[in-house]
């Protein structure tokens, strides 16, 4: 349970906010690099923390990312024309490079004037099929990080995202919830043993146990957590341990090992939620295996279009709300499936968007199952409050390699944390297993 005003604290990331400020000190995900497909395709709009940009690809393939107006007098550059390595404004011709800088300004007869000007531009980094911004003071800059899934040739790795109508905590709080699986999914997860994926299989005995223990503790880039469940094997009692790791400020690695989440807040309720799974093995990217992951989860685009969770429908009257229950099917629950929702995605996403776009945390009631809820609290409040103070936030100078979810049996007894040998606990700062 959280006060009104660390509640707002916590969830608002608008100019000026505590979160805001410390969102805008990471590098973070603005956009798929599908959505750019070519040189000069049209440019995008880009919604990130509640402010607006255009973003385009040049003739050479770089993205630019752009205050939405033009710095002349302010017209939408997303009406502009991406041409000759750079954006014209459609108004007065005023013409931008990726970086800003003015390479015409037609209505002006001085050739000299373009160069004392430069338009605002952000830097940019596109890895992971992921086009990464960072809006924050120059010299605070942080390294780029590094994850896994960059290393994968682009067919190894699949990128999609959906809209969640919510503010970008209450998707968190679902990926670091392991209770809900087997209350919330029990339909699709146990129709899971059906499926071959491999994400079928990583989940189908989490239907077993509505309540594992669960025991977390804070990181250098966040925190961990592990729910543990009671296995029966021929060879006697096992404990599947699963670890799932939050980083600072919105990033989530899934204990299946393979899956990343990145929460991205379009503005305060508003979330762009990325999903990336990566085989070393398997072209995850390519046909057949792109479409079945995408389906198994309800994250193909009919299923997302159909739900009012793409950037076209969103806004839409297929969004979910009250009003169209959050696309819950009654006379399916009658018949049999708990929720009587389409999947995975979109059950997720009808209890996230059911509480209210910012839900009030005043009025929760936590119980020990809540126990990584309540260090995704504490993670976030003290990051705002550290930056709020001059501190740097937390989750900037980590190894962002040595971060990962893992699943595995460990036997009673035995410390699951062999899961996750690289992880840096704070020791003495708070560690203390579940009730
Ligand atoms: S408003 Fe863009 S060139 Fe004038
Ligand atoms: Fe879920």
């Amino acid at each position: 349970m959280l006060t009104q005003a660390e509640n707002e604290m916590m969830c608002r990331v608008g100019p000026g906010t505590p979160m805001g400020a410390v969102m805008r000190r990471h590098w973070i995900p603005a956009l798929q690099s599908s959505e750019l497909p070519h040189p000069d395709c049209d440019p995008v709009h880009v919604e990130l923390f509640g402010e607006h940009f255009v973003a385009f690809r040049d003739t050479q393939g770089r993205v630019g990312l752009l205050d939405e107006y033009c710095c002349h007098r302010g017209a939408s550059l997303l009406l502009g024309r991406v041409e000759d390595c750079g954006i014209r404004c459609l108004y007065h011709g005023w013409k931008f490079a990726v970086d800003g800088t003015v390479l015409d300004t037609p209505n002006v007869a001085d050739p000299k004037f373009k160069n004392r000007i430069k338009a605002r531009a952000y830097p940019v980094r596109e890895a992971g099929g992921l086009i990464w911004t960072y809006l924050g003071p120059a010299h605070l800059e942080p390294p780029f990080p590094q994850w896994p899934w960059m290393d994968v040739p682009d067919a190894h790795r699949l990128n999609t995202f959906a809209m969640v109508p919510a503010n970008y905590v209450q998707v968190i709080e679902g990926l670091v919830d392991s209770s809900h699986l087997s209350v919330l999914h029990i339909t699709p997860l146990s129709q899971a043993g059906k499926s071959e994926l491999d994400f079928a299989k990583k989940t189908e005995h989490m239907a077993f146990d509505a309540a594992p223990r669960i025991e977390a503790e804070l990181t250098d880039f966040g925190f961990h957590y592990v729910a543990l469940r009671d296995i029966e094997r021929p060879e006697g009692r096992r404990i599947e341990a699963r670890v799932a790791a939050f980083i600072s400020p919105c990033f989530v690695a899934n204990p299946n090992g393979d899956l990343f989440f990145a929460v991205v807040p379009v503005n305060d309720e508003m979330t762009r939620f990325y999903h990336i799974w990566w085989s070393t093995e398997r072209k995850m990217g390519e046909e057949p295996l792109r479409s079945q992951q995408l389906k198994f989860v309800g994250l193909d685009e009919e299923s997302l279009a159909r739900h009012g969770m793409t950037p076209e429908t969103v806004d839409g009257p297929r969004r979910l709300s009250r009003e169209n229950r959050w696309h819950q099917n009654r006379n399916l629950v009658r018949s049999g499936h708990f929720t009587g929702i389409h999947s995975f995605t979109q059950e997720d996403a009808a209890v996230t968007v059911s509480a209210g776009a910012i839900r009030d945390r005043s009025k929760e009631m936590l119980s020990v199952a809540d126990l990584a809820v309540g260090r995704l609290y504490r993670v976030l409040l003290n990051t705002a409050k550290r930056v709020a103070e001059g501190g740097t936030p937390i989750g900037i100078d980590i190894d962002t390699r040595s971060i990962r979810g893992a699943n595995g049996s460990v036997a009673p007894g035995e410390n699951w944390r062999k899961l996750v040998p690289t992880h840096r606990v704070q020791r003495g700062l708070e560690s203390e297993p579940a009730a």
